[in-house]
């Protein structure tokens, strides 16, 4: 538990910022006290998407999508001074000092919350007892950042086990999701600079999401609810290509497009994602030197309840270990954790797209094999989602492949592609019967 969260973090990083251009938010003044004071209700009053003030206030637009690789093109980049965070309603004081409900008080800096100690500029950043290291089976890609997560359960609480939705986690829990790049992907723990850690709050009033960005000295990262973007990050990739790009840090407001869930009422509702068993249901090695099952490790610590022998528990396979399961099953894992936050029957981007991506998903059609796009028109390289047999004339293959803006899957959360992921459903629709959809 004492492990460094990120393993040979310490002065290199200082050293690396060089080779990382320099951020655009550098110099915005933290967000106000009020805004910090961010209350509850926030996941129970979710916005509507075209009206949530997205950073950049860029008309409408996606940042996301419209960030993504096209430097010059500024105006869907969330950017300094935009933290104000508009449309939010800010609860101001009273998520003060001692909540009787057990709200917890967001800081304006990362390490109020007490969960580290140690910055990435002095011996790395160090998960505090209670806050538990955790890595999942198959992670979404997020430009080939290096990530480590944590999870805490305020103590004398626990998780309860589910075999297939999310942990049910209770108020109190506190998420954390680090996001660093290494100058070379082949040597992940040197020359590491830290980016962003992104934080999950289970309020009693829902979940929320906040960023906070870490600064060039690497000492503290700060509250940056506007997003940032970091300039020509540029890293050399496991193939030892030199890769390049604008990595783009989702502001308070685009967390929700991908953690949300549509309540009865079509309401977005803010959910984690990652924190299910079939994904946790690996090996992690401790602080201690130790090697356990992370969902052992969690109930051995009291801080999950309800788990039935290792046996029963599901497993999704990493999805790049040709040993670990078949091709199929390594595809949807894939596409599961990459896409189906999205494209599941419960979200909006499933409700427009009527794509299912989610590993519970049987049914063809609805998988996109000779499914027609309902929302993109032309240029996306092809008439269908899938043609069994053809991965090059198929939509979703053409769509995560691409670096296209408007154009690339998933449309928020990559500027570049992933190689490896590109392939496997490449080798995914290749293997399936060949299939003409015309007929
Ligand atoms: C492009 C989609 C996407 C966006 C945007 C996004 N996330 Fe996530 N996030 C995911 C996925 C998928 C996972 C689970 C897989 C993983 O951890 O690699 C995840 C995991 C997390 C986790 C670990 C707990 C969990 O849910 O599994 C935290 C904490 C988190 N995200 C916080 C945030 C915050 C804060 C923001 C906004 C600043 C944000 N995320 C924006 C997709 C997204
Ligand atoms: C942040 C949410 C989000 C994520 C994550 C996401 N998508 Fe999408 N996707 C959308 C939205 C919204 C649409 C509908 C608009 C459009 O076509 O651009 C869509 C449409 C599509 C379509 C066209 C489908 C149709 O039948 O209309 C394909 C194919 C697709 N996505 C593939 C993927 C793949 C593959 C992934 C994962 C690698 C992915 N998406 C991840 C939001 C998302």
């Amino acid at each position: 538990m004492r492990k460094p969260l990120i393993p040979g973090l310490g002065l290199a990083a200082v050293l690396l910022t060089a080779a990382l251009a320099s951020c655009s938010g550098g110099e915005d003044p933290p967000p106000s006290g009020a805004d910090a004071g961010n209350t509850p209700p926030d996941a129970g009053t979710p916005p509507v998407d075209g009206g949530t003030p997205d950073a950049g206030g860029d008309a409408g637009g996606d940042a996301g999508m419209d960030a993504g690789v096209d430097a010059g093109g500024d105006s869907g980049i969330p950017d300094a001074g935009e933290d104000g965070d508009a449309g939010t309603p800010d609860g101001g004081g009273d998520a003060g000092p001692g909540v009787p409900d057990g709200s917890v008080v967001i800081p304006n800096s990362l390490s109020g919350f007490g969960l580290f100690t140690g910055s990435p500029a002095d011996g790395g950043l160090k998960p505090v007892a209670g806050n538990v290291p955790y890595e999942l089976t198959t992670p979404l890609f997020s430009d080939y950042a290096v990530k480590s997560r944590t999870l805490h359960v305020p103590p004398g609480k626990a998780a309860g086990y589910h075999a297939r939705d999310v942990l049910d986690l209770p108020v109190g829990t506190l998420i954390t999701k680090t996001f660093a790049f290494p100058a070379d992907l082949r040597e992940p723990d040197k020359d590491v600079r830290v980016i962003e850690t992104r934080v999950l709050v289970r309020q009693p009033g829902g979940w929320e999401a906040y960023p906070y960005f870490w600064n060039e000295a690497q000492t503290e990262a700060t509250l940056a609810n506007g997003g940032r973007v970091v300039r020509d990050v540029q890293l050399i990739d496991e193939q030892g290509v030199t890769r390049k790009f604008d990595y783009l840090v989702p502001s308070k407001n685009q967390c929700l497009k991908c953690h949300h869930v549509l309540d009865g009422a079509q309401n977005q509702v803010m959910v984690p994602i990652g924190v299910k068993a079939r994904y946790l249901n690996r090996e992690h090695t401790y602080g201690d030197g130790q090697t356990r099952n992370q969902l052992q490790h969690l109930a051995g610590l009291g801080m999950l309840t309800g788990l039935p022998p290792l046996p029963e528990v599901p497993h999704a396979p990493d999805a790049f270990d040709s040993e670990a399961a078949d091709l199929d099953t390594r595809a949807r894992t894939y596409l599961d954790i990459n896409c189906a936050h999205c494209h599941n029957p419960k979200s909006q981007a499933g409700e427009t797209s009527r794509l299912f991506l989610d590993i519970a998903t049987m049914d063809k059609f609805s998988l996109g094999i000779c499914k027609r796009p309902g929302s993109a028109g032309s240029g996306v390289g092809g008439e269908f989602d899938i043609v069994p047999g053809s991965p090059s004339v198929s939509i979703l293959w053409y769509r995560l492949n691409t670096e296209e803006s408007g154009k690339m899957m998933p449309e928020l959360g990559r500027a570049i592609r992933h190689d490896q992921g590109s392939q496997l459903i490449f080798d995914w629709i290749d293997a399936m019967p060949d299939r003409s959809c015309e007929e």
